[in-house]
């Protein structure tokens, strides 16, 4: 019988997986888990032969006695370890340098972030995701100015030390997938691997190999860039079809290693790959809380207001932290920092600051006809509408069907959200 034992610094790993599934040495309940791990991938008459017990967990746990094999890589996949990377091999020390990855950080133009203010549930949130529940892909959803980007760089730095190394990128200018899988494989080969596969495929199991020999952080900011404008199924643009794959093996595969994504729109396939208990999820973010919202005026300057007003005005502003800090500056600049007189000439003559402009306008010129409709009617309406009363909108029908796909397609662009509304008694 063929049997293994961990290494120190395997024995290390092993140590802190089972500290962060919050299991004690003689907690059993990995047992179930062991079992069901074997029950997948063996014949039934090998179950037995396995040899999962409590007396082999713990030798497992205490790492000075080798065990059978089936049960050294079974106790590894329930703790989310890759085996290879725990093993004892005397004899690879040397061999396998290029795949040890030590502590690398390549923040790239990832922005400072030491002006933060809330978001402690969102952090909590996707920590927990990533930390206890070894998530491999993660998605954070907003509209533009929202804090996609801030709440990336918050995340990565709060958690840097659960990881050996940590690269970020934004996709803002398209780069093809072959410049940023190239661009990933030398960093973490720490330069080494020259020679890479010349197809897309060669490239991304390359890149597969570091996720699963070591613990990657990986953020890729702005995916919304190389997705198609004018679509509405998040499909990707032309030559960035190997974005899709990349995410799709990064979320489907095991390994150890995490990717997050900011992104103004959700990605096509996403969704298929999601679930409460798989490790492929999605925080769709809404804005900054009112007081979070007022600490952002703080740093702007000096200004008067009722706690109302600055409810309205944060409201107003759906609590998006870049529409604040443009709104701030200009209360700032053109009213003295008097909010009520800001929020008393805003009724009557309703305006946009030039840069909230251009916020909105950015997106909304991807949008379809049909999206942009809707987004001019649901913007005359000015209140929360039902569905048949923005049906009746339109002077040509639009078929049900046609408006709910189109209206989920808007949600799924972050540009709408759903509330309930008090519906007439008729109805
Ligand atoms: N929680 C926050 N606290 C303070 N400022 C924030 C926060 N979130 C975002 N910001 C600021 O708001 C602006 C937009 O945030 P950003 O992260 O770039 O949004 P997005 O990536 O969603 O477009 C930036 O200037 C950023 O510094
Ligand atoms: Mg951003």
């Amino acid at each position: 019988m063929s049997t293994l034992k961990a290494s120190p610094q395997g024995l290390t790993r092993i140590k802190q997986a089972r500290i962060e599934k919050g299991w004690a040495v003689d907690d059993f309940r990995w047992l179930q888990s062991a079992s069901q791990v074997v029950d997948a991938s063996w014949e039934e008459d090998n179950v037995l032969a396995v040899g999962i017990s409590p007396g082999t967990w713990k030798r497992f746990l205490a790492g000075k006695f080798p065990i059978n094999t089936e049960a050294f890589k079974a106790y590894c996949q329930v703790l989310g370890l890759n085996w290879e990377e725990v093993v004892d091999r005397p004899e690879d020390t040397n061999t396998n340098k290029s795949l040890a990855i030590e502590n690398r950080h390549d923040w790239g133009e990832a922005p400072d972030v030491s002006i933060f203010y809330g978001r402690q549930e969102e952090l909590n949130t996707v920590q927990q995701w990533i930390v206890q529940e070894n998530c491999r892909l993660i998605t954070l959803l907003g509209m533009g100015g929202i804090g996609k980007t801030s709440l990336s760089v918050k995340l990565a730095h709060q958690i840097q030390d659960r990881f050996d190394c940590i690269i970020w990128r934004s996709l803002r200018n398209a780069p093809p997938i072959d410049e940023i899988l190239v661009e990933l494989i030398q960093f973490l080969s720490n330069q080494e691997e020259t020679n890479l596969p010349t197809q897309i495929d060669g490239k991304i199991s390359g890149l597969l190999k570091y996720l699963r020999s070591g613990r990657c952080l990986i953020i890729l900011d702005n995916l919304e860039s190389i997705l198609q404008a004018g679509d509405r199924t998040g499909s990707y643009r032309p030559g960035c079809e190997g974005y899709g794959q990349l995410l799709q093996i990064i979320g489907d595969t095991f390994h150890q290693s995490c990717l997050i994504l900011t992104s103004r729109e959700k990605p096509k396939g996403l969704a298929a790959l999601e679930g409460e208990s798989l490790p492929v999820r999605s925080l769709q973010l809404s804005g900054l809380l009112a007081t979070d919202g007022r600490s952002l005026f703080d740093v702007k300057g000096t200004f008067t207001a009722t706690d109302d007003a600055w409810q309205i005005l944060i409201d107003r502003y759906g609590g998006n932290p870049l529409a604040i800090k443009i709104v701030a500056s200009s209360i700032r600049d053109f009213f003295d920092g008097d909010i009520a007189h800001f929020l008393n000439i805003s009724q009557k003559i309703p305006f946009l600051f030039d840069d909230i402009q251009d916020l909105i306008g950015q997106q909304f010129q991807r949008l379809t006809t049909l999206e942009q409709q809707i987004m001019y009617w649901l913007s005359i309406n000015r209140e929360p509408v039902s569905l048949p009363e923005l049906q009746a909108d339109f002077v040509n029908n639009v078929p049900v069907r046609e408006l709910i796909e189109t209206l989920t397609s808007l949600q799924r662009r972050s540009l709408i959200e759903k509330t309930r509304i008090a519906l007439p008694n008729n109805l």
